[in-house]
């Protein structure tokens, strides 16, 4: 049984395995209308339990879709609406009921150890949905995203973070070291990555170029990817936070120290951290990025119910 929790935990060959499946399944999808099942309909009868605990729309919808496709169904659960949430019963016992129901158990939770809790106590695999600490299931299809767009491995082009050190941020670390592309981050230098993960990744031999300028960190960029200052689990004096972040704006300017022909990616929800000329712009592939989430999370679906071709 495999789990989706973490991409520092999976090898760099799967997780390469996981992308040339969704990239042949998108391919035999073009003529297939939203809820046509896949040939083979490989995860016919199965049942993914989704539990947010946090608000979502592309997770949630990406994930129904993808399993659909797949042969299978899904079951969208909020946990202040079950007895974990209300207090009264342990995940140890939900795990257990879960396992018994379902066949596989998606959870975007604001507690990383509740992740691993579950993970303890399930017998069926469990996919992160987002955590504190990392966003796997984005990043993986942003790494997708990229090589369509670009027609090229990720390890031959340079990818610029401007913004928050976040969980999508972690994962994107986590793939820069998994799949060898050179990451560059603009961020002041209070919300720079922690030492964990910096560490990490030196343990790795692998490095990172942080700046505390966002030009620096931009220039002679082929991909900028941001995500909004103040997430989900962010308890911070927001106003605060924010005004940290005024020289990080992804704008015109900043884009023309990148490439000329430079990407730009943002998982959303978005806040004021990118322009709308950007953001909207001809450079910009948000929604193609968005959609393309589906796809890569039924190859993820497939790696975890051991059903990866
Ligand atoms: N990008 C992303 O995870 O969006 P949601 O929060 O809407 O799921
Ligand atoms: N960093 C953001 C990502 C949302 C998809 C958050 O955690 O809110």
């Amino acid at each position: 049984m495999k789990h989706f929790i973490n991409l520092k935990d999976i090898s760099s060959k799967d997780l390469r395995r996981i992308l040339v499946d969704a990239k042949k399944r998108k391919k035999l999808r073009n003529k297939l209308s939203t809820l046509e099942v896949d040939k083979g309909a490989p995860l016919k009868g199965k049942m993914l339990v989704q539990m947010f605990e946090k608000a979502s729309s592309r997770t949630r919808i990406s994930f129904y879709l993808a399993i659909k496709q797949l042969g299978g169904g899904t079951l969208t659960l909020r946990s202040n609406e079950l007895h974990l949430g209300q207090g009264g019963e342990s995940i140890a016992d939900t795990a257990k009921i879960l396992s018994t129901y379902g066949d596989g158990f998606m959870l975007r939770t604001d507690n990383d150890s509740k992740v691993e809790n579950f993970k303890k106590y399930l017998s069926i695999p469990i996919i992160n949905g987002l955590s504190p600490s990392s966003h796997p299931t984005q990043v993986l299809s942003d790494v997708f995203t990229v090589e369509e767009i670009k027609k090229k491995p990720i390890s031959k082009l340079n990818i610029c973070w401007i913004g928050d050190s976040n969980n999508v941020l972690d994962s994107l670390i986590a793939a820069s070291v998994k799949f060898s592309f050179k990451l560059s981050i603009g961020c002041p230098k209070k919300f720079q990555p922690g030492k964990e993960v910096r560490n990490w990744v030196k343990k790795n031999n692998k490095k990172i170029y942080i700046y505390n300028d966002a030009k620096k960190a931009a220039l002679g960029a082929d991909v900028i990817f941001s995500d909004k200052v103040i997430s989900l689990n962010d308890r911070v004096n927001k106003k605060n936070k924010i005004k940290y972040f005024k020289k990080f704006k992804i704008n015109k300017e900043l884009m023309s120290y990148a490439k000329k022909n430079c990407i730009f990616l943002h998982c959303l929800p978005r806040g004021n951290e990118v322009e709308d000329q950007i953001f909207l712009g001809k450079n910009s592939h948000v929604w193609q990025q968005a959609l393309n989430r589906v796809h890569v999370q039924k190859s993820i679906l497939l790696y975890c119910f051991g059903k990866l071709r």
